[in-house]
C-alpha cells in the first residue's frame, strides 16, 4: 500500500527505534524523518535519516516540523496512543505534501472484544460494544499491564472524517502461504484475533485547499 518510495520523503510517528524507516532509506526515502517519545533510537542512523524525541500529541507545535512536509505520513500501531487522534491526524494532514497520504495501521478491535470475551465469559457483540477500557499484562513484560480505551470500526472510521482524511484503500494483511507453513502458531493466532488494519488515508479537499489549487492552477 506505501508503493515505490523512491525519492520521497517519509514521517513516521511513533517510529520506535527506526528501524522501518530505516528499511525505506534502504529503499530509497529521502528526508526521513522518525518521531518517539522512547527516545530509544537506532544508533547509527542511515544517511538522510533524523530522529526527534517528541510527543504525538503535540504534532502542530514541534519546533522541528514547523514548515516542513512530507509524501508519506505513517502511524504503524500508534494512533491509539493519541489522546485527541482527531488533532493528531489534522497535525498530520497539515504536512502532507501535493499528493501525499497517511499511511496508518491500527489493530483490529475485533481481537479486542474476542479477548475480553473470553477472559470474562461474556459474548463478542456485548464486548465489542462495551465502553469501558480495557485492561490487560503485556505478552513482553509481566510487570506492565496496559489500559486502552475500546473502540469499534465506526469510531475509527469517524476519527478519519473528522480529522478530514478519506479512505482510498484499507486493507486487513494475511500471512502468505508460505508462512503459515512455517509458522502454523501464528496463523493460530491469526485465526482466532485477526490481526491488524492498514488504511491509506488521503486529505478531503474542502473549500480552502480547492481555491489554493485554483489560484496555483
Ligand atoms: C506498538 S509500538 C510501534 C512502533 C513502530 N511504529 C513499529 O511499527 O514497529 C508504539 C510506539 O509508539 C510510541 N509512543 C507511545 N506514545 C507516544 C507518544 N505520546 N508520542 C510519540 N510516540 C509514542 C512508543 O514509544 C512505541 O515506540
Amino acid at each position: 500500500m506505501l508503493g515505490s518510495i523512491s525519492g520521497r520523503s517519509v514521517l513516521d510517528v511513533g517510529c520506535g527505534n527506526g528501524g522501518k524507516l530505516a528499511e525505506l532509506v534502504g529503499e530509497g526515502a529521502t528526508a526521513a524523518l522518525g518521531v518517539d517519545v522512547s527516545g530509544n533510537f537506532l544508533s547509527a542512523p542511515p544517511p538522510g535519516m533524523e530522529f526527534i524525541r517528541g510527543d504525538l500529541n503535540d504534532l502542530d507545535s514541534m519546533p522541528e516540523l514547523s514548515g516542513r512536509t512530507f509524501d508519506r505520513i505513517l502511524f504503524l500501531q500508534s494512533l491509539g496512543y493519541a489522546r485527541d487522534p482527531v488533532r493528531t491526524l489534522r497535525a498530520a494532514r497539515a504536512m502532507l505534501a501535493d499528493n501525499g497520504f497517511i499511511l496508518l495501521t491500527r489493530t483490529q478491535p475485533v481481537r479486542y472484544a474476542v479477548e475480553r470475551a473470553e477472559q470474562n465469559g461474556t459474548s463478542l457483540g456485548e464486548e465489542y460494544f462495551s465502553q469501558a477500557s480495557y485492561t490487560y499484562r503485556t505478552g513482553w513484560n509481566e510487570q506492565i499491564a496496559l489500559t486502552k480505551p475500546t473502540y469499534t470500526m465506526s469510531d475509527l472510521i469517524n476519527v478519519f472524517s473528522a480529522a478530514g482524511l478519506w479512505i482510498e484503500t484499507a486493507d486487513e494483511p494475511q500471512l502468505s502461504e508460505a508462512a503459515r507453513r512455517r509458522y502454523p502458531h501464528k496463523q493460530a493466532w491469526m485465526n482466532k484475533y485477526l490481526g491488524i488494519l492498514i488504511f491509506k488515508l488521503r486529505p478531503h479537499h474542502g473549500r480552502g485547499d480547492l481555491s489554493r489549487s485554483c489560484h496555483s492552477g
